[in-house]
């Protein structure tokens, strides 16, 4: 190397470090006027009156991705900062933030992230219990079926609520553990179960209206049965081989109620009541609903069974009023979810904010029938 070349060489190492000075000095700005138009920021009053103190950046990595370390303010926590996301990363130049804890919590790591992290399919990886789906965060939901809330489920036409389901019962129809009953007006969602020790409480097609009422009485029955039989020191029963939990699935749930509500509406209010009764009383006996709608509207589900249903999935849903139904604290993804792709949907989960979730994708139906049947028909 000739010593011009070595100078040249030094010269253009300062410059890009002074870039770099540049771009980090522009982050910090930017950090600072997008946390105070979010407003998380901490106000303290001074003699000169109020002042608004933003949380301070204590280290920037450029990237790509660029990476904030952020020291919160006294009474700031990374959930807070992860509901304000969306708000903040237009401002730092990013489609969406990875938010994670760092420390005990007092400091915050921020990813700013160009495109949105639910792009990609998530295929259904194994690992234990079931897959629920992917958050931003690339964090997996994934729960013992025991763990599994009441669910209810709304989305637009072809907005992936079947497919989610049938990644559900795919992943439920594995369990020894787990028996999967329920209601589907089109017959498509539970023929698989057709030749499995789960067919015996199901009811495929409207066909026999009759069937409907007698197999949920019949698990209603099941469930009295079950809390009656509960061990006098325990109050959730436990679950194994010969006490499967009980996945109750009503698919396209309004599709049904409108045939029974022509046919008998009497019925139909039995119907109604017998469903009540699995949502407020199941959960305890090993038994879980999963109802899946368009729109989870009051006369589909009322206040007091939708209020059981504390999983809640909403796929793109045409209106921003049957989100708020599932989802109180969701205006803020709104507008944006008015026009999600097929498969993401906002979740309401107990003990979390509303996020959003990239359902696992079963590639066709044929996969999902193979799926169910490789698991089950040796055990019918
Ligand atoms: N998780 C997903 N990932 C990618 N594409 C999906 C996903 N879920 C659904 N889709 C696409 O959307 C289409 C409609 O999905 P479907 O579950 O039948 O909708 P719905 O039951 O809400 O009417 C599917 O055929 C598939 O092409
Ligand atoms: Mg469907």
């Amino acid at each position: 190397m000739t010593l011009l070349d070595a100078i040249r060489g030094r010269h253009v190492a300062r410059h890009a470090h002074r870039l770099d000075e540049a771009e980090v000095d522009l982050l910090v700005d930017a950090w600072a006027r997008a946390a105070e138009g979010a407003g998380f920021v901490r106000t303290v009053s001074t003699v000169t009156g109020p002042t608004v103190i933003a949380p301070r950046l204590v280290h920037v990595v450029l990237g790509p991705p660029a990476v904030l370390t952020v020291r919160l303010e006294p009474g700031q926590t990374v959930t807070d900062l992860r509901a304000l996301a969306r708000r903040l990363a237009p401002h730092l130049g990013a489609r969406a933030l990875r938010v994670e804890p760092l420390g005990v919590g007092d400091h915050a790591r921020v990813t700013l992230l160009a495109a949105d992290p639910l792009a990609d399919p998530l295929p259904l990886s194994p690992g234990p219990g079931v897959l629920i789906g992917r958050g931003e965060d690339g964090r997996c939901l994934r729960v013992e079926p025991a763990d599994l809330p009441h669910l209810a489920v709304q989305g637009a036409t072809r907005s992936g609520k079947s497919r989610w389901l049938y990644s559900l019962l795919g992943q439920l129809a594995a369990r020894r553990d787990v028996e999967v009953a329920g209601v589907d007006p089109s017959g498509l969602t539970l023929r698989p179960f057709v030749d499995t020790r789960h067919a015996r409480r199901q009811v495929r097609g409207l066909a026999d209206l009759a069937r409907i009422e007698a197999v949920l009485a019949e698990l209603v029955a099941e469930m009295d049965r079950r809390l009656a039989a509960m061990p006098a020191r325990l109050d959730v029963l436990p679950l194994d081989v010969g006490t499967p939990l009980l996945a109750v699935v009503l698919e396209e749930w309004p599709a049904t109620l409108r045939a029974l509500d022509a046919t008998d509406p009497k019925q139909g209010k039995r119907v109604r009541a017998l469903v009540a009764r699995l949502l407020a009383e199941g959960h305890k006996a090993g038994l879980r609903v999963v109802l899946v709608a368009q729109r989870a509207e009051a006369t589909i589900v009322g206040g007091a069974e939708r209020a059981q249903c504390e999983g809640r999935l909403s796929f793109r849903v045409d209106n921003a009023e049957s989100l708020r139904l599932l989802h109180p604290d969701s205006d803020d993804l709104a507008a944006d979810h008015a026009t999600a792709p097929a498969g993401i949907a906002l979740v309401g989960w107990p003990g979390r904010p509303t996020f959003r979730l990239r359902a696992p994708y079963v590639a066709s139906y044929g996969e999902y029938v193979a799926a169910v049947t490789r698991t089950t028909l040796g055990f019918a």
